[in-house]
């Protein structure tokens, strides 16, 4: 038997199972797109947003992120400036460039795209090679993140956004939380939120796939016939706490619809009567921009590897593994 959308009766392309719902292609992206857009409206994105810098790495979630946002931000007036950052990650890279400037094109966007290695001297490569030979204490993911965020900040300054918008999803949310919490990494509970309010020179940060997973973003860009990056960054760790956790939560939302959901708005009802605060901030004697420590870790990286490069004598490029 063939299934039918519940909606128009056309040939079905999934099943929305916490809503009981049989969906085809077109009512399924419309169901996101409407997802995307209360989210939005309920915790309030977009509230004194302007112009907003869409962050694009190419991957399956800030695409996803872009073609559902730009109908509405039309609507609501708010302008969108496109962002990809080239890391330097080989043919991962160049593939994850690729994949987000074809969707800003196919928006319509106007974007920006930082080449890591030419504006800053150094590229996630040569931070990886790094790592192990100077023994840093961190993983190469977690420098990547610093150089990331620090990027996003800087241009959203620079080009006058009032905030900056992430492809981060339901998935990640929850498991970057748990994560933390497990490490004992409370204040960065947080970042758990659909919303970061900007404070001095820390731009608003706005997540609006916060209440979708991994799979409902995965079918939305298959429903539009998007293209994306289906690469993994070959920098990511095989097994992770993080992965592990999205497997196990992946395995209890089949059995229960619905329960990232529910456990991901429990969650957020707990963190606003924890009240959990992140530390003072100062600014980074080099560059001026907030930082929790003297110079702000993106200046000591940047230091340090610009430093390492005359040094450079062989190359460890890493090949991207397809997810
Ligand atoms: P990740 O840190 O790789 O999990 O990515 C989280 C979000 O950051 C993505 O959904 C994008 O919105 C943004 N992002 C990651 N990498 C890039 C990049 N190279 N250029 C622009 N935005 C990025
Ligand atoms: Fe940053 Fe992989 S994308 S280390
Ligand atoms: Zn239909
Ligand atoms: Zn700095």
């Amino acid at each position: 038997m063939v299934l039918r959308c519940s909606l128009c009766g056309s040939r079905a392309f999934t099943r929305v199972r916490y809503s009981r719902l049989t969906l085809c292609r077109r009512h399924y992206a419309e169901f996101f797109e409407r997802r995307v857009k209360n989210t939005v409206e309920r915790y309030r994105l977009f509230k004194n947003v302007k112009r907003l810098l869409v962050c694009v790495s190419g991957g399956k979630d800030s695409v996803a992120m872009l073609y559902a946002l730009k109908p509405y931000a039309e609507k609501s007036n708010v302008e969108l400036l496109g962002l990809t950052i080239d890391l330097g990650i080989g043919e991962y890279s160049k593939c994850s460039v690729e994949a987000a400037v074809e969707a800003f094109k196919n928006n319509d966007v106007e974007y920006m795209l930082v080449d890591l290695s030419a504006e800053y001297g150094f590229d996630l490569d040569t931070v990886a090679e790094n790592v192990e030979k100077l023994r840093m204490p961190k993983g190469v993911c977690s420098y990547c993140g610093s150089v990331k965020r620090y990027i996003f900040n800087k241009v959203a300054l620079d080009s006058e956004c009032d905030a900056v918008a992430t492809g981060h999803n339901l998935d990640d949310l929850l498991s970057f939380t748990l994560t933390s919490m497990a490490s004992g990494q409370v204040d960065l509970l947080i970042k758990l939120q659909p919303k970061n309010r900007g404070v001095d020179r820390l731009v608003t940060r706005i997540r609006p796939l916060a209440t979708l997973t991994n799979r409902e973003t995965l079918l939305y860009v298959m429903s539009i016939g998007a293209s994306y990056v289906d690469l993994e960054c070959p920098y990511t760790p095989e097994r992770s706490m993080q992965k592990t956790i999205v497997e196990k939560l992946s395995e209890i939302e089949h059995k229960y619809p619905g329960f990232k959901l529910a456990l991901y708005k429990s969650l957020l009802r707990v963190l606003r009567k924890a009240e959990v605060k992140t530390g003072p901030l100062v600014h980074c004697e080099k560059c001026g921009m907030p930082s929790s420590t003297r110079i702000c870790s993106f200046c000591r990286l940047k230091s340090l590897m610009t430093e390492r490069i005359g040094e450079k004598t062989t190359e460890t490029r890493v090949t991207a593994r397809r997810v």
